[in-house]
């Protein structure tokens, strides 16, 4: 359902506030333009019609899949001026089960044909589903898994969301306010935190921010302040190979430059720590 709706306008006035309340130390966090509980639109049989899509090479299994589902563009729409919005430059929160929190652009989005499947039309007669495998154990995709037809898994910019439950539209950066450090958005700090975004905070939170799979490594200790380098490098490329079971997968795919990204942007946030829940407030 879709709860909570601002005009773009009301939104800046808006930004300025949380810039405020982030400036004065406190944990910021926008609310959404939207927040899209697929369940319930599909109990009030709203997610109409129910579409059949191909996927060539499905990440989730490694091989050809075929499902049923709703197609995402459809459900967006249902979203008021979801194309000014877009404009804006808005982002689409997933929501999954088991704290699995991805992010990407409403653009993207609607640019390729996305499907939320209901039901896998590969699965054995009478079941909906076929278990994945995930970090050695075997979990069911449902209630929704989102799909994307024609799109190749290797472009990061598209997620896959599992045992999805809802979407919430943000506004650009917004979400993530309090894991954005003040550095020019040249610098590689900044660039670490863009690929943070896109390959790790689904998993982590940065000041609380992300999701909630793995640990949170800004607070209250950073993770580069308690891990040697040379060990934090070889865990984050090749984490099952250095942790018998670990739930992380490996990313022997992050060349040298965007791993020296990453762990830049990850030293920058000790000195960008929030307070509150995690440490106390300095007295003002
Ligand atoms: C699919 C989820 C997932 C993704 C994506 C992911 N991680 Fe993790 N990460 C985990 C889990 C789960 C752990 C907990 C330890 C374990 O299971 O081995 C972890 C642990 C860690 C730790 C150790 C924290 C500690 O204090 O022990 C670091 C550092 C880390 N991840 C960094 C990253 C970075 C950097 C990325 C992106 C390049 C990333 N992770 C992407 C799931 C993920």
């Amino acid at each position: 359902m879709i709860y909570k709706f601002w005009s773009i306008e009301g939104l800046a006035l808006l930004a300025v506030v949380f810039a405020l309340c982030f400036g004065a130390g406190m944990a910021a966090h926008a609310d959404p333009y939207a927040v899209i509980d697929i369940q319930m639109l599909k109990n009030q049989g709203r997610l109409k019609p129910l579409v059949e899509v191909v996927i060539a090479d499905d990440p989730a299994y490694g091989k050809k899949k075929r499902y049923m589902g709703y197609p995402l563009e459809a459900l967006l729409r249902t979203v008021p001026d979801i194309e000014k919005i877009r404009k804006a430059g808005g982002e689409l929160v997933f929501h999954c089960a088991d704290g699995y929190t991805p992010v990407m652009s409403l653009d993207d989005a609607l640019k390729k044909r996305g499907v939320i499947a209901v039901r896998d039309l590969n699965a054995p007669k009478g079941k909906d589903w076929m278990p994945v495998m995930q970090g050695g154990k075997t979990v069911s995709p449902a209630p929704f898994y989102l799909v994307w037809e024609g799109v190749s898994h290797k472009d990061k910019r598209y997620h896959w969301p599992y045992e999805l439950q809802s979407i919430s539209v943000m506004p650009y950066m917004e979400y993530y306010t309090a894991a954005v450090p003040r550095v020019p958005k040249t610098s590689v700090v900044y660039r670490g935190m863009t690929l943070f975004k896109t390959r790790c905070l689904m998993c982590h939170t940065v000041n609380l921010v992300g999701g909630t799979v793995g640990p949170e490594l800004n607070v209250p200790h950073n993770v580069t302040e308690y891990w040697k380098e040379g060990m934090l490098r070889q865990f984050i490329r090749n984490a099952p190979g250095f942790r018998a079971r670990s739930g992380m997968p490996a990313f022997g795919d992050l060349s040298e430059m965007e791993l020296n990204a990453i762990l830049a942007y990850l030293r920058t946030m000790k000195g960008a720590k929030i307070c509150g829940e995690t440490r106390p407030c300095p007295q003002r």
